[in-house]
């Protein structure tokens, strides 16, 4: 039998990799800092691999899927999103994809409000304030002030797992939670309001925050802080554009940890610019890296604008632990072991974190 060949188009962690050589298997890792050019992948995939290991910079398209075809037995990716990959193209050809969720579900979460909290206290502009020697004296209310977080209104856009632990973090500040997602969840929901209700009763909260899903408009023009946690597809790109954010409070902040593409950022600079809105937190962008020229980098904006470099689930334990129940690269190479080794009967359709299962169903 010939020796089972994987490669990755970026090294996600030696210690989950050696997994996978433990078995046997021979492990080709793309040993530069950014990511091969597409012509390398798709040599890869000509030359025979078995399987390839993935991030979101990849583009794995139909032409991928169509080179692999009859040899290629699976695309793992490093993330939890996956909007990279062409879907219908891995189910044509009847190749599973795999992704990492859950296991970055809290530390994306706590990032998302941290973000929140870094442009609501005005944190960086502080720390510049005393690095630049800017720091003259106490005062009650000069250069500036930051805004209170506890007692606000904050919109969380999509309830999918993360959205749903952010919600839950949120709730330690109590503040009212306007939910909002295509297909709400009621139970949840009602659960999180339950909570709410508990915090008051045991004196941690003044009062019972307001725990409720609403429509999109009602989200965005009521909340002081809209946090955006929807995966990227054809319904959801440039959810927030000009009009949503025309509805926006000007008090209101964005925060997005999500994908970029969810949010049109031309219009979201200006919106900034012209003051309808008061500031974003930002950790994702439609074109990463973020171009020296993009009009959210344009110096005016600077107080306004808090960017990050797609850090959200950046912690040693979520991104490198190879554990499967706790780390992203030990979620991706299970995925590879379960499916090499015919776990779950062989059968994709039943192997957890396969994307496409419908691809499997008879
Ligand atoms: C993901 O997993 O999709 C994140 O964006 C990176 O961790």
């Amino acid at each position: 039998m010939d020796k089972i060949r994987i490669f990755a188009t970026c090294d996600i962690g030696q210690a989950a990799l050696d997994r996978l050589r433990e078995k046997g298997w021979e492990v080709e890792v793309w040993d530069q800092f950014e990511a091969p050019p597409y012509e390398v992948v798709l040599e890869k995939v000509r030359a025979g691999v078995d399987v390839l290991i993935t991030t979101l910079r990849d583009r794995v398209d139909e032409e991928i899927f169509r080179t692999g075809c009859g040899k290629l037995k699976l695309v793992a990716q490093d993330a939890v999103g996956y909007d990279n990959i062409d879907r219908t193209a891995a189910n044509r050809y009847r190749i599973p994809v795999t992704h990492t969720p859950d296991v970055l579900t809290h530390a994306t979460a706590e990032f998302a409000l941290f973000l929140l909290g870094s442009a609501a206290r005005k944190l960086w502009p502080s720390e510049e304030l005393v690095r630049t020697g800017r720091w003259k004296t106490w005062h009650p209310y000069l250069p500036f002030l930051g805004v209170e977080v506890t007692g606000k209104t904050v919109a969380v856009i999509g309830t999918g797992r993360i959205g749903k632990a952010f919600a839950g973090k949120c709730l330690g500040l109590d503040v009212d939670l306007l939910l909002y997602d295509a297909r709400p969840d009621l139970q949840f929901s009602s659960r999180l309001a339950k909570l709410a209700e508990e915090r008051r009763s045991l004196g941690l909260a003044l009062r019972t925050c307001r725990v409720e899903y609403v429509g999109p408009d009602r989200a965005l023009r009521e909340a002081d802080f809209v946090s955006l946690h929807l995966p990227l597809t054809e319904d959801t790109r440039h959810f927030l554009n000009r009009e949503r954010l025309g509805w926006m409070r000007r008090e209101a902040v964005v925060i997005n940890t999500s994908r970029g593409a969810v949010v049109d950022e031309v219009a979201l600079a200006e919106a900034l610019r012209d003051g309808r809105i008061a500031g974003a937190a930002l950790d994702v962008f439609e074109t990463e890296p973020l171009p020296l020229d993009s009009p959210l980098l344009a110096p005016e904006l600077k107080e306004k604008v808090r960017v990050f470099h797609h850090f959200a689930s950046g912690t040693v334990e979520t991104r490198l632990s190879p554990d499967p129940d706790r780390g992203m690269a030990g979620r991706c190479v299970q995925a590879v072991i379960n499916l090499l080794e015919g776990r779950y009967g062989g059968d994709p359709g039943r192997m957890p974190w396969v994307v496409n299962k419908e691809a499997f169903r008879d």
